[in-house]
């Protein structure tokens, strides 16, 4: 190996592990509410309904003008809850959500000029993958946590467990979304390589926009309830 190749193979192991570090630190509840908010001032008692279900995880996705500002009062008023910026599909998008305090990052998919930007800023970051091509891809970049999406529509569970037999020996491990509910949970969670299940059921936009806070706390105490009754059993 020459010197450059050397000097790049330690970029990508000193990554791989900071990253994973921190990454893992954010799946430990092993689930992330997805949330897309209309209205900026929503998005404190947003955070507050899911953490009085039990969650401190949460991720709020780059598809509204109010997204920036959700996890800037998210961070100030209820630091207690983790919060990342989802759906950033520019380097752009992923300073934006730096500078208004996002603690990760996901993606759809597999953008190298994201993923650099976030590499170089040490943003933990959740790379969408859904082929055997894309997960081979990421790894070979340094990522080793992955959305897996969309879930449900690419076989679920079942599709997931095949996919990432290949793969296992590596220490990736996945993040599935897409169509997941407190039904399907159990499945997902019961692959070894899941680390966390992120979907948007227990705080679907309409929800947000109706403020249904209780609900919300529900529905999200009903997740954590199942997350448990799958621990207990594995
Ligand atoms: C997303 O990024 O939209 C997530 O995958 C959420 O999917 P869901 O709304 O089907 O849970």
């Amino acid at each position: 190996m020459d010197s450059i190749s050397s000097s790049l193979a330690a970029v990508i192991v000193y990554h791989w592990r900071t990253n994973s570090v921190n990454a893992e630190s954010f799946l430990r509840q092993r689930l992330i509410c997805i949330t897309t908010v209309d209205r900026a001032e929503d998005a404190v008692p947003l955070a507050e309904a899911l953490f009085a279900g039990g969650l401190n995880v949460m991720e709020i996705t780059f598809r509204t003008a109010a997204a920036a500002e959700a996890i800037q009062r998210i961070r100030q008023h209820l630091p207690q809850m983790s919060i990342g910026a989802g759906t950033l599909l520019s380097p752009e998008q992923v300073q934006e959500a730096i500078d208004f305090g996002a603690q990760f990052g996901v993606s759809p998919g597999l953008n190298e000029a994201v993923l650099d930007a976030a590499g170089e800023r040490d943003l933990p970051f959740f790379p969408g993958v859904m082929t055997p091509t894309e997960i081979d891809r990421a790894l070979s970049l340094g990522w080793k946590h992955l959305k897996f999406f969309p879930a449900e529509p690419a076989g679920g569970a079942a599709m997931l467990r095949a996919l990432a037999g290949p793969f296992a020996h590596t220490g990736v491990k996945f993040v599935p979304t897409g169509g997941i509910n407190a039904a399907s949970l159990p499945d997902y969670l019961a692959v070894p390589q899941v680390a966390a299940v992120g979907g948007s059921w227990m705080a679907e936009r309409k929800l947000v926009a109706e403020k249904a806070w209780q609900k919300i706390t529900a529905l999200t105490a009903e997740a954590m309830k199942v997350i448990a009754a799958a621990q207990t059993k594995s």
